[in-house]
């Protein structure tokens, strides 16, 4: 069906499941452990084998020879694929730009050149170190601030150069009174989490399965199909739980390609777990950004003119980390410019990060808020709130389908505590310690994108939902079983969702937070479908009857849902043209309060609060529990996420859990996060919309503003580490 319409009253606005907090219903299998990630899927397939990946030791350039033969005669060894198997690199997947394997060229560091095979892990392990490469190693780029200034514009939609103006930004930007002009450093972060890539792989004659771990099942099967040249009906893709992804497994990766080749090499399953060293430079990673932005404003805090420009680089000089986005979208402004450049570097391949693009933009932006409201003496809240707009501001004809954004600064403000902020930094202290308060307003997206699924009723009174949907640790399994119940009139226990086989009806999978939205708009139109065929099979318009507590009441009649018998339908929910009239975003407003250590110029947050405005919070458990995560990256953004690059010889040096740091329970205090009551008739019939990216724009931006509203040391340049500020330390005798 087509949502082409806002959304009227219907059943969800009387919800009694969808919008409770409910605890995920795949909670007690994760906890006992019976949830098997893509590595465990020991029982799926007999005989498997284990595979390591070999990586490229050089950052660019080409492999002369590779002696496999001692790995081939070490004990355990089944066998070896090299990348020189194949004359030239195998096609890329969707929306990737980096080969996966194949070739003798070689385009990033740690690219996968081989992969060992053997009985043990441990055996192919031990053979992969036997390998010899010999490489011709060529020059690369691979230091951005370099490279940025001859980058040219990136690409943006249609093809056009990513810059958008609307009127006279030079102009106004000379004649307001009050401006400021900084520029701002985000470095290159990894997803870090916790599963590693992995896949087992099997082929039954020219039918591959794999059993991995991926967020988009549709753009793995036909990545999958495109990459290894066979046609996609023939690929399954299974991956019902994924211990975190966070973009990095949008995409299929180099364990999917090597495992499905491997097994075909030596006529065998091969699961593969990318080891943690080979990750990070591996596979994607979120780009460095350089971002310059000015503002010019009256006396009274109006903003006049608005400008933000971004460079990132990335490999084959393909789409950057673009942090104007939420620009065009947060204030007003009759003058503006916005500009992304993109320069070509050789180091990994730069990709979707959580919250790509605005993540990193709001660590730029809502400094430079923070910066205008000290230059114009001005609380920045206020300021905020008084460059609310009515429309769009960088395209006024759009509007939005809701905004509450100043509800969520206000209410934030009054819930924080805020009125007890110092507004001359530097000037709270308790011992040792500086004391800041930030805030910072959040914008994300809001997207729906085309999902399905298949309902089922299995005659016992319950039913089973499936769809090829995935659940990333969001939550997903629960809010399409809230929905399912809630439709059905069940209760949610007798409702079993099975998730992420390709095998099912294709859904919109996880990513751009659009996932929860469209999910479970998908199972609302199975379900419909399912209740017209029950009314069909029982001689009732299915439409009209009321289903509640498993039981269809139409007319003077009333039905037990198990009369029925067994009945399936499918549904798909496709999004309307109308939505394109609006601008559908999340809002958030971000607060923070951290204290720095006077001597050792060590931070540490002491509380978080986030108020969401999102639409209708479908679980807000689950929904609080996608926030706080969210903002525990914000605070590794802000405070310690650096992949550091070696420029010399063009890799990410910290590629490990013990070298990339990121926050432990220790450094996160207690989180608050609120939820506006409000709907969005323009999203979806359930007026939901998602919020796990919401909680990674802003929080970042709100830790930096409440490190220099403590010590008084503007740092524009991320992380926050104390070398950066040490020495600019008020001295105490
Ligand atoms: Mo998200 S970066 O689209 O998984």
């Amino acid at each position: 069906m087509e949502f082409n319409a806002p959304a009227g009253e219907n059943l969800f606005d009387k919800a009694k499941i969808v919008g409770k907090s409910t605890p995920r219903i795949d909670g007690p299998l994760k906890t006992t452990g019976k949830a098997p990630y893509a590595y465990e899927r020991h029982d799926v397939v007999a005989g498997q084998v284990y595979g390591y990946i070999v990586g490229a030791a050089i950052a660019k350039g080409r492999i002369v020879s590779m002696d496999t033969a001692a790995a081939r005669k070490a004990p355990g060894v089944v066998g070896v694929i090299s990348t020189l198997d194949h004359a030239k690199p195998l096609p890329p997947g969707m929306q990737n730009n980096a080969p996966l394997f194949g070739g003798a060229q070689v385009a990033h560091y740690h690219q996968a050149i081989a992969c060992v095979i053997a009985e043990t892990f441990e055996q192919a392990r031990s053979a992969a170190a036997l390998i010899l490469t010999r490489y011709d190693r060529a020059p690369g780029a691979f230091d951005l601030a370099r490279a940025a200034p001859d980058a040219p514009l990136a690409k943006g939609d249609g093809g056009k150069p990513d810059r958008a103006t609307l009127g006279d930004f030079d102009k106004a930007f000379a004649a307001a009174p009050v401006k400021i002009d900084a520029r701002y450093h985000t470095p290159d972060e990894s997803h870090a989490m916790m599963e590693p890539f992995a896949t087992i792989a099997a082929w039954e004659g020219e039918k591959l399965t794999v059993w991995t771990s991926n967020q988009m099942i549709a753009w793995a099967k036909k990545s999958l199909g495109t990459i290894l040249g066979i046609a996609a009906e023939n690929v399954r893709v299974d991956s019902p739980y994924v211990g975190g992804g966070f973009g990095g497994k949008l995409f299929i990766r180099a364990d999917a390609v090597v495992a499905a080749l491997a097994a075909k090499a030596v006529g065998r399953p091969v699961k593969i777990a990318m080891q943690r060293p080979l990750m990070i430079n591996n596979a994607t990673h979120r780009h460095a950004t350089i971002q310059r932005v000015r503002i010019g404003a009256e006396q009274d805090g109006r903003i006049t003119a608005i400008a933000h420009e971004n460079w990132s680089g990335n490999l084959g000089g393909e789409d950057g980390e673009n942090g104007t986005l939420q620009t065009p979208k947060l204030y007003a402004g009759a003058n503006r410019l916005t500009a992304n450049y993109i320069a070509t570097l050789d180091l990994p391949e730069g990709n979707a990060m959580r919250a790509p693009g605005e993540a990193s933009g709001h660590l730029a932006l809502e400094v430079a808020m923070d910066e205008l409201a000290e230059a114009l003496g001005m609380d920045p809240i206020e300021l905020r709130i008084r460059n609310e707009p009515e429309t769009v501001p960088a395209t006024p004809e759009m509007r939005f389908s809701s905004r509450n954004l100043v509800r969520c600064l206000r209410e934030g403000a009054d819930k924080f505590g805020w009125s007890r902020r110092s507004a001359e930094p530097g000037k709270m202290r308790e011992g040792n310690w500086l004391i800041g308060m930030g805030v910072a307003a959040g914008y994300r997206g809001g997207p729906t994108a085309t999902s399905g699924a298949r309902v089922r009723l299995t005659g016992d009174g319950g039913m089973v939902v499936e769809t090829d949907m995935t659940d990333i640790g969001t939550g997903t399994y629960t809010i399409i079983a809230q929905t399912a119940a809630e439709t059905m009139g069940l209760p949610l226990e007798k409702v079993r969702v099975t998730l992420g086989d390709s095998a099912f009806p294709a859904s919109a999978g996880s990513g751009g937070q659009w996932g929860a939205a469209s999910s479970t708009a998908g199972v609302y139109a199975a379900c419909l479908n399912l209740r017209r065929a029950i009314g069909q099979k029982l001689g009732f318009n299915g439409e009209d009857a009321t289903f509640e507590n498993g039981r269809i009441r139409t007319g003077a009649k009333s039905f037990a849902l198990a009369d029925a018998g067994t009945l399936s339908a499918e549904g798909e929910m496709t999004f309307g043209k109308f939505k394109s009239d609006y601008e559908v975003g999340t809002y958030a407003g971000h607060f923070c309060e951290v204290a720095v250590n006077v001597y050792t110029g060590e931070t540490r947050v002491r509380r978080m609060l986030a108020v969401c405005d999102a639409g209708r919070i479908l679980n807000p458990l689950s929904a609080r529990s996608q926030v706080i995560g969210a903002m525990v990256m914000s605070v590794g953004a802000a405070l310690m996420e650096d992949l550091a690059v070696d420029k010399r010889f063009g890799f990410f040096v910290n590629h490990d859990l013990a070298g990339y740091e990121v926050p432990v329970h220790a450094d996160i205090p207690h989180q608050d996060v609120i939820f506006l009551d409000t709907t969005d008739a323009i999203v979806s019939p359930l007026k939901a919309k998602g919020v796990g990216e919401l909680g990674i724009c802003g929080p970042g931006a709100a830790v930096a503003n409440a490190v220099y509203n403590a010590t008084g040391i503007r740092v524009r340049e991320y992380p926050l580490t104390l070398d950066k500020y040490l020495d600019k330390l008020p001295r105490y005798s």
